[in-house]
């Protein structure tokens, strides 16, 4: 059956080649028509129509090549909203030995990932985001030793991330967000590996601390349930410049050179993380979200650059620095969240006229509120902490 279609083709092919400007081999010639056949324009795209297989292939929307040989696939129409396609991504893909990029628009591919994938053995870029794919990153990608772009974000993936993918020599960016992903965290070896985005899967267990490497720019693994410490791991990430590891279950300190990172936006919030915050410089990080941990001690003067800080609901205590204050009047600091803690005061006079682009919440600490700002509903009504909690905090 398959030779008598191969066959035809070639018969075609040799009868009609003539007519158009290059050929491709059959072999990708039979992948593309297989890939064709599993696919579908949603309603609204257009996507396919010039994918007629009476003329040269090469000249289809989304297919680029080199030679006789397909070397890029980008299926779907990629302007904005494109309803994209539907149907499953056919095994034959595989059969492209020479394809380095494979991406699909948003729609509704659904299925799973052909593990034949890693049949074509110079595969760099791999992105189908937001669609339906469904069953496990198979383990067989960890064959494509070019790939440096994994994106399967916002799919309805399962199972565990293969170690095998985390060997990949040359990975750069693997962006697996949103899907539903569980087991723990395997070891990256990439040393060129600058993006790891996990957020929203069911992650679990600890980060061993040499699992991630130095090069790491961009990091987040929000919404899991990691556990453990990260304070070595973090110690050697120090090209990081966007940290979220908010809602897990991370535990220990967080060391204080993190707040010296070139980081532009710092997430730690709803974990389990204590300790002193104690950053070895002034920070110039311009969003910083603490919340809802254990943090303790007083407040470091040296975050009062900080522009959005989010300290609420940790166990912070002792008198809030003048500094803070200056800066909130000069309208530098756009928020300053201080609820449920333990401050026991802060130097503000009842007639500061708090600049209108500053939120100042005081809530629920062990001072009488010198001054009477709006706080989110979430404070809740109560202006001053129990006195008996503060005096057990003083021991
Ligand atoms: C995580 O796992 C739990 C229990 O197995 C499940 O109820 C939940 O939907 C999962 N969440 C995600 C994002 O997959
Ligand atoms: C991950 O989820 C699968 C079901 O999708 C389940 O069979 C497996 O036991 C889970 N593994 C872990 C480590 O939780």
């Amino acid at each position: 059956m398959r030779f008598a279609t191969l066959f035809c083709v070639l018969f075609l092919l040799l009868r009609f080649g003539s007519f158009v400007e290059s050929i491709i081999v059959p072999v990708d010639f039979l992948a593309l028509q297989a890939i064709r056949k599993s696919l579908d324009d949603l309603p609204g795209s257009n996507f396919f129509d010039s994918w007629d297989f009476t003329a040269d292939p090469c000249s289809f929307a989304g297919v680029y090549c080199d030679g006789d040989k397909v070397t890029a696939l980008n299926l779907g129409d990629s302007r904005a909203g494109s309803p994209g396609l539907s149907g499953r991504i056919d095994p034959a893909i595989g059969k492209l030995s020479a394809l380095t990029e494979l991406s699909i628009v948003p729609g509704r591919i659904m299925g799973s990932l052909p593990h034949t994938i890693s049949q074509s053995k110079n595969l760099r870029f791999l992105a189908i985001s937001r669609n339906f794919l469904s069953g496990e990153i198979p383990a067989s990608l960890g064959e494509l030793r070019e790939l440096k772009t994994l994106d399967l974000s916002y799919n309805q993936l399962t199972g565990s991330i293969p170690p095998s993918v985390g060997s990949l020599p040359g990975l750069s960016n693997l962006i697996l967000c949103h899907n539903h992903l569980n087991g723990s965290l395997p070891q990256f070896l990439s040393q060129t590996l600058t993006r790891i985005d996990l957020k929203r899967n069911n992650l679990t267990g600890v980060i061993s601390p040499t699992s991630l490497p130095p090069s790491l720019q961009y990091l987040s693994l929000a919404w899991n349930q990691l556990t453990g410490p990260v304070n070595r791991v973090l110690l050697r990430l120090n090209q990081l410049n966007y940290l979220d590891l908010s809602l897990n279950r991370f535990t220990g300190a967080i060391p204080g050179q993190v707040f010296t990172f070139p980081i532009t936006n710092l997430q730690l919030q709803r974990n389990f993380f204590y300790g002193a915050i104690q950053p070895a410089n002034q920070v110039t990080i311009p969003t910083v979200d603490l919340s809802y941990n254990r943090f303790s001690g007083e407040l470091s003067p040296l975050l009062s650059n900080v522009q959005n800080l989010y300290l609420n609901n940790n166990r912070f205590s002792g008198q809030v620095p003048v500094s803070f204050v200056d800066r909130l009047l000069a309208a530098n600091i756009q928020t300053l969240y201080l609820q449920h803690n333990f401050f026991t005061g802060i130097q503000i006079s009842p007639a500061a006229d708090i600049p209108v682009s500053s939120s100042l919440c005081l809530q629920y600490n062990c001072m009488v509120l010198p001054v009477q700002t709006p706080c989110p509903v979430k404070a809740g009504s109560q202006k001053t902490r129990p006195t008996t909690q503060c005096n057990e905090w003083r021991g």
